[in-house]
């Protein structure tokens, strides 16, 4: 069982439509798959076809509040084997409410491991949707991760953001969680008729190297009406170019560990 927090305090880089799309195409390939959505803007919620106006007691805000446990709160989506803790807009407030909490960095990771040892091992992967912000609720994911998968927009800035985030994935690694990895950085919104595109994805290849995944996703119109049908893209419109990145990029995702499976 990995948890796999999808992260970048940059704004509309792709983390959500590369947790719902990267959730669909695992359990294309018979994995099971839990999506927390650690957002307060609820995207993936909506995006997988919940509602994002819920009583928030029945959300991930009901378990950080420490009212709820994880499996109180998962909801099925319309897809097999894929279930979601759902977020809204109150979880806005938890960095305020816990501000007299010196261990609230932890309190995510005390109710995932809580729910891993009394819960029957259901899922293959936890896939955490991260806020576009390196506050208290992207430490918590941090915290309670294996892996991270870095969207990367390949647009000018967007390799500024990401100094700042290895600084803190760094002191996160240092202090709060050794075991903290990145999976693996994900070029999104690759447009080819633009030259930029190709510059920074040569940047971030030649300073990250093989940490960059080899695929990459285009900017498709496919991917962006997906969402407002609630609908991974996958299953919108399997065929478009947008969900051919997706399926490439999880084929890549798991053969990661069949990699780190061979080495051992
Ligand atoms: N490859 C793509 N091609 C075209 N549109 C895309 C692509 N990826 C994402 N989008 C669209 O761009 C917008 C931002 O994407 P998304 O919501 O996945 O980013 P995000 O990083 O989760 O944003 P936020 O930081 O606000 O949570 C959305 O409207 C989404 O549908
Ligand atoms: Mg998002």
């Amino acid at each position: 069982m990995q948890i796999i927090s999808v992260i970048n305090q940059k704004g509309g880089v792709g983390k959500t439509t590369t947790v719902i799309n990267l959730a669909a195409g695992l359990v294309h390939q018979e994995k099971k798959v839990l999506v927390i959505d650690l957002d307060p803007q609820g995207n993936a919620t909506t995006g997988l076809g919940l509602s994002n106006l819920e009583n928030s007691s029945e959300t991930i805000y009901g378990v950080l509040n420490g009212t709820k446990t994880i499996s109180d709160v998962i909801k099925k989506t319309d897809y097999k084997n894929l279930d979601i803790v759902s977020s809204n807009v109150d979880l806005s407030g938890l960095e305020i409410e816990t501000a007299g909490d010196s261990e609230r960095a932890f309190i995510l990771k005390g109710k995932l491991t809580a729910y891993l040892n009394d819960s029957r091992g259901s899922y293959d992967y936890i896939l955490i949707d991260c806020p576009p912000s390196l506050s208290l609720i992207t430490v918590m994911a941090l915290v309670s991760s294996h892996s991270l998968v870095v969207p990367l927009q390949t647009e000018f800035f967007a390799l500024e953001g990401l100094t700042q985030l290895m600084k803190t994935i760094e002191r996160i690694k240092v202090s709060l969680n050794p075991q903290l990895q990145i999976r693996g950085i994900l070029l999104t919104m690759y447009d080819k008729r633009n030259k930029l595109s190709a510059q920074v994805e040569k940047e971030a290849r030649d300073y990250f190297n093989d940490k960059v995944y080899q695929t990459v996703i285009p900017r498709n119109v496919r991917l962006s009406e997906a969402p407002s049908h609630g609908m991974p893209v996958l299953i919108y419109d399997k065929f478009c170019l947008g969900s051919k990145s997706y399926f490439s990029f999880t084929d890549e995702f798991i053969n990661q560990e069949q990699k780190i499976a061979r080495k051992v």
